[in-house]
């Protein structure tokens, strides 16, 4: 799929002659925006960003909401307001503050549906058509779709194996500043990054949160992974590193208990919060679900259920790195994560993401090209592949049928 391909192609055929065609009423961005991932139907789905099925705390979850009906249905099923219940937004902020030492309270949280709406609340809140924003190349589709329906001009920043480059980013925000133009927002996966897997260094962190300062620009933080640790505790937070000022940051409940769930959080100064809040549009979450999680935390599950994710998806990055080694390395170069769902792999010349992504589903093998965490041009010899959702014996068959199919481009191709 490339970020060319125009979102809703059957919005273009009306089945009533005489209606106005809806091309004719949707907003231009309709059929700019590039589409979102999705399942694939092939029988080795290395593509869909998504955990381990079998591990959802599904039997917990249904005791804790029995539990939340019984004790205040009133509360759980009616409008619980714009910033999300107190008592879960209490536990947010003193998680925080634990991990970080910082003083924390509810009003530096506010609960979103997920941390995509998450960032389509800053994005509302803080961009304006023609708003400078920063990210990463590659960076997660869904901010450069967040940002891109709001008219934001986007700038990239190179990333490598460590994350966002920062000398790059001076560079960038030197540029722009030469220009007249100053960024608002720098947006960045600090941890366990979608795609690349990086984790972006203690040293990288302290010159990021210092040139945002020197800027004037504020960075939003995106921990979608935070828990998902494999190799021991991340880095400090940005949030941390910066004091708390500065820096908005994107917490979920999406991957270390369920992603149907949409509960997720925004950790800021207090006015931040405060303006986040304003501008929502969707009456607030669930109250329903915001006590059914904060039943499921408080219980002695929560820890317990974490420490299993991070040894299941250690084993299956194991496997995934050692099947690599063992089937696609004379094609492709790439670093182990630390933790989340992703490797990142880099194709040897002339191999190109395109033609492997074919010869991969021929094999029924889904992986992602490249190009799709691009804001402009780049990712023709990159692919992402997922290796938290299929157990270690169906990684290693994937694994092996991409190592043939990438011997197959490689004879195939020109050299
Ligand atoms: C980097 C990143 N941010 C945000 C999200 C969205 O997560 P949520 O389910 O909390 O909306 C994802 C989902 O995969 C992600 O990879």
């Amino acid at each position: 799929m490339s970020d060319q391909e125009p979102a809703f192609p059957s919005f273009t055929r009306s089945p009533d002659p005489s209606a106005t065609p809806l091309e004719d009423l949707l907003a231009p961005i309709v059929s700019q925006l590039p589409r979102n991932t999705s399942l694939s139907p092939l029988r080795y789905d290395l593509n869909a960003g998504v955990p381990d099925r079998a591990s959802l705390p599904a039997a917990q979850l249904a005791a804790a909401a029995t539990a939340v009906l019984e004790a205040d249905p009133g509360a759980a099923l009616t409008y619980g307001g714009q910033q999300g219940y107190e008592p879960l937004r209490a536990w947010i902020a003193a998680s925080e503050a634990k991990r970080s030492g910082l003083t924390l309270g509810t009003d530096e949280v506010t609960l979103t549906s997920g941390s995509a709406h998450g960032l389509q609340n800053i994005a509302l809140t803080f961009v304006a058509e023609g708003d400078t924003v920063i990210l990463g190349a590659p960076t997660y589709p869904g901010a450069i779709r967040t940002f891109r329906a709001r008219g934001a001009n986007l700038v990239t920043v190179p990333q490598d194996g460590d994350g966002l480059d920062t000398s790059a980013l001076r560079g960038t925000l030197e540029s722009l500043e030469a220009a007249g133009t100053r960024a608002k927002l720098i947006y960045v996966v600090p941890n366990y990054d979608n795609p690349t897997g990086a984790t972006l260094p203690l040293k990288r962190r302290v010159e990021l949160v210092r040139l945002a300062a020197d800027h004037g620009a504020l960075i939003v933080e995106d921990d979608a992974y935070a828990g998902l640790d494999i190799d021991g505790p991340a880095p400090p937070s940005l949030f941390e590193v910066a004091n708390g000022r500065g820096v908005l940051r994107l917490g979920t409940f999406s991957k270390t208990v369920a992603s149907g769930l949409r509960v997720a959080w925004i950790l800021a100064e207090p006015h931040v919060i405060a303006a986040l809040v304003h501008m929502r549009f969707d009456n607030g979450a669930s109250p329903f679900l915001h006590r059914v999680v904060l039943h499921y935390l408080e219980s002695a599950h929560y820890e317990v259920h974490v420490q299993r994710l991070q040894s299941i998806y250690r084993e299956r990055r194991d496997a995934a790195a050692a099947a690599l080694v063992e089937h696609a390395e004379p094609y492709v170069r790439f670093h182990t994560p630390a933790g989340g769902f992703f490797f990142w792999l880099q194709l040897n010349e002339p191999l190109t993401a395109t033609a492997v992504a074919a010869a991969a589903a021929d094999r029924e093998v889904a992986v992602t090209p490249g190009p799709m965490y691009f804001a402009d041009a780049g990712g023709e010899r990159s692919i992402r592949l997922v290796y938290s959702a299929l157990p270690p014996e169906d990684l290693r068959v994937a694994i092996a049928r991409l190592g043939d199919a990438l011997a197959e481009v490689a004879g195939a191709a020109p050299s």
